[in-house]
């Protein structure tokens, strides 16, 4: 296939209901970035559109729990994103947001033109309504149990925990998320996708690349993961999907009879790359279309493994059936992040949040840049642990990229006052150096063409490991003395990597890189370069050494290890489904034996003292008389509904044999009881009448 003219790259789009956390960094938008960053220092012609989701059940849910309305919700969350992208330098040329004017008229322009090519069949439906609320439930107002996997979190429109595209119907067992209640089902109107004619054209062009007669991609280029969670969706057989919903919060959709209703939001978001790109092109003054629109431009979208069966099957469909736009070339889906042993999860507070990183590690973006794309989840699922984060910062960034800039500055600091020698007649040794950095510069390219960003990352770091063992060979700070010719040029040859190390870095470590680069007194540097022995001249003046990188000690891992516990709502965790839970609908539990209940010793408490744990906004730690010689130290996740001075003398039920935890480095002997309503309000569970502490409660 010829050489693609322009590269127009996308990241999904974040829902704008709740801040970024580094699952959806390592799973999308780093990998991006990088991507994006070496084409251009490639000299290719990129456009990398990205922007908020802003419409959904997402975001209506997210209003309803904060008890504010969606307008507020996004406009919160699009500008705290937009932030952490730059704080990141994570740089779109837009960072739009699917609530605006452009977008609205650009995707009910995109969906009256495929109701005029025919795309859609009317249908009067029967769907799921929730008598108490008074409203026709969305797919995501609607949980209940997968019939695939079993899982009982599953939502209407997808089962996150098996990736299954669902429709409400599917569900056993189906929950209302706004009352709780069961819904039942009653008729309305609704357009819906032919998808099912799409079957066979769809099928070949991603097994074969082939469509209308013409080689759009090379399938051994997609990943074995996208193909086969696309074959597996259309193995069932594609059938008509409804595009609009019953909602009040989304872009209306244009037609008689339709009021009320709204775009889908996974017909309405996808395009929102479009209308990004509409408005980057209006804002700049050129045209948008051949971005979208020219056979010589090669569409590449970013998404997590949630996300494939819209990017690699829907939005290509609703592309073709609208015409005149190119398909993608790639969908470079990744899997999921795991943090500390356990999926992330937002309701559970259990995430690393980037707005939160940088006010604990100011300017150390480049350290959580570097430790996340050595674990992007490319093939399977992969996990961050913070005790990972010092490994590699002290491993990795400090002994191998630190320590040999570090060594080469001082060195030429001590022998030349600064300034950069001149490199004599090349050695085998010398030739050896430059032959394995150019090895591994062209592995890079070669690795981040094929999406495999970690790989690309070991072989940047292969050139400071190179330049290392090159100092470490040849020990320059003992020839000085006796040979300072050769101490000349292999100090020469080393600097000139230090160069090209910055060239390599400045995907990965954008900042690292731009320090470098000042540090040597270089200016922007092209990737046509990158071959060059002789980036630093002779004479060059250089920058005092420094340190890039600091070494991170135990303390500092401990602090964050128990952060993320302290910060997790004390209470028990309901399986983790990874993903942010509708928090009004319990899930009916098993029967358990009556053995099993006996285990546990309730007992009743006096709290005798109470008092806020330092940095952590929803604990207490309570002391709480429990009829035994010590009384016991619980710390509880209850302080935005009680203030210390309230708890004294409150009698409370403790879970008395649970096995004792470490919170915010306050061990916990014990648990209280609460109830918890469906706004989250919590309450203790209390004895009617006052009676000793320790008394038993059966
Ligand atoms: N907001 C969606 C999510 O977070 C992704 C939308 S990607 C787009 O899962 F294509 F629809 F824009
Ligand atoms: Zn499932």
């Amino acid at each position: 296939m010829k050489e693609p003219a322009r590269h127009t790259v996308t990241a999904a789009l974040p829902y704008a209901n709740g801040p970024l956390h580094i699952g959806h960094i390592a799973g999308a938008y780093l990998p991006a970035d990088i991507y994006v960053r070496s084409l251009r220092q490639r000299g290719k012609e990129v456009l990398f559109v990205c922007g908020s989701d802003e419409h959904g059940a997402a975001i209506t849910i997210r209003a309803m729990k904060e008890g504010t309305s969606p307008r507020a919700i996004v406009d919160k969350y699009h500008a705290l994103m937009g932030k952490a992208f730059t704080d990141f330098g994570i740089h779109f040329d837009i960072y739009h947001r699917t609530s605006s004017e452009l977008h609205r008229e650009t995707s009910q322009q995109f969906f009256l033109k495929l109701y005029d090519n025919g795309a859609f069949s009317e249908q009067e439906e029967q769907q799921y309504y929730d008598e108490e609320a008074k409203q026709f439930l969305a797919d995501r107002y609607i949980t209940g149990t997968c019939p695939k996997c079993g899982n009982t979190d599953a939502y209407g429109d997808q089962c996150e925990k098996c990736g299954s595209a669902l429709s409400p119907k599917d569900l056993i067992d189906p929950r209302s998320t706004l009352s709780g209640s069961k819904p039942v089902l009653k008729g309305t109107k609704h357009w819906y996708l032919k998808m099912d004619e799409a079957q066979q054209w769809v099928e070949q062009w991603i097994n074969t690349g082939v469509l209308d007669d013409k080689q759009h991609h090379d399938p051994k280029e997609w990943k074995a993961s996208v193909i086969g969670q696309c074959n597996s969706w259309l193995k069932d057989g594609l059938r008509p999907r409804a595009m609009t919903r019953d909602l009040d919060w989304g872009v209306p959709v244009p037609l008689p009879g339709a009021e009320g209703k709204v775009l889908y939001v996974w017909l309405d978001a996808p395009i929102g790359y479009i209308s990004a790109t509409k408005q980057w092109a209006q804002d700049k003054g050129v045209a948008w279309e051949k971005w979208w629109k020219g056979d010589d431009s090669r569409l590449v979208h970013f998404i997590g493994k949630d996300n494939i069966v819209f990017h690699a099957i829907i939005f290509p469909i609703l592309l073709k059936l609208h015409g005149g736009y190119v398909l993608p070339q790639n969908v470079p889906a990744n899997e999921f992040l795991n943090l500390e042993g356990r999926k992330i999860s937002t309701s559970r507070n259990w995430a690393v949040w980037l707005h939160e990183y940088l006010e604990r590690w100011p300017n150390r973006q480049d350290e959580l840049r570097y430790c996340l794309a050595t674990i992007i989840p490319e093939q399977k699922d992969s996990e961050f642990t913070w005790k990972d984060f010092q490994d590699k910062n002290n491993n990795e960034l400090v002994a191998i990229i630190g320590n040999f800039v570090q060594r080469v500055f001082v060195l030429c600091h001590k022998y030349y006052a600064g300034k950069a020698p001149e490199a004599g007649e090349a050695t085998v040794d010398d030739l050896a150096l430059w032959s394995t950095v150019h090895a591994s510069i062209e592995d890079i390219a070669r690795d981040v063409d094929q999406f495999r960003f970690r790989e690309a990352l070991q072989a940047a770091m292969n050139v400071a490991r190179a330049g290392n063992k090159y100092l470490s060979d040849n020990e320059p700070w003992k020839l000085e003395k006796t040979d300072p010719e050769r101490t000349r040029t292999i100090l020469a040859n080393s600097l000139n990597v230090t160069a090209v190390l910055a060239l390599a870095l400045e995907p990965f470590l954008p900042f690292t890189a731009d320090r470098l680069r000042k540090m040597l007194g270089l200016s922007e540097l092209g990737w046509s370069e990158v071959f060059r022995k002789d980036l630093v001249g002779a004479g060059q003046i250089l920058s005092p050494a420094e340190h890039l990188f600091k070494p991170i000690d135990d303390a500092a891992i401990a602090a964050e290890v128990d952060r993320l516990h302290a910060m997790e709502p004390a209470q028990p965790a309901p399986p983790f489904t990874g993903q942010p839970k509708p928090e009004n609908a319990t899930t009916p539990k098993a029967n358990i034996a009556f053995d099993d209940f006996v285990k546990l010793d309730l007992r009743v408490g006096t709290i005798t003292a109470a008092e806020r744990v330092p940095k952590a906004d929803k604990l207490l730690k309570l002391t709480i008389e429990v009829g035994e010689a010590i009384p016991r130290t619980v710390v509880s996740g209850i302080a935005e509904y009680y203030a210390p001075e309230q708890l004294t003398g409150q009698q409370v039920v403790v879970v008395a044999n649970l096995e004792p935890r470490k919170m915010r480095g306050v061990e916990s002997q014990g648990m209280v009881l609460m109830a918890e309503d469906a706004s989250g309000k919590l309450v203790f569970v209390q004895p009617k009448d006052v009676i000793a502490p320790g008394s038993e409660v059966r």
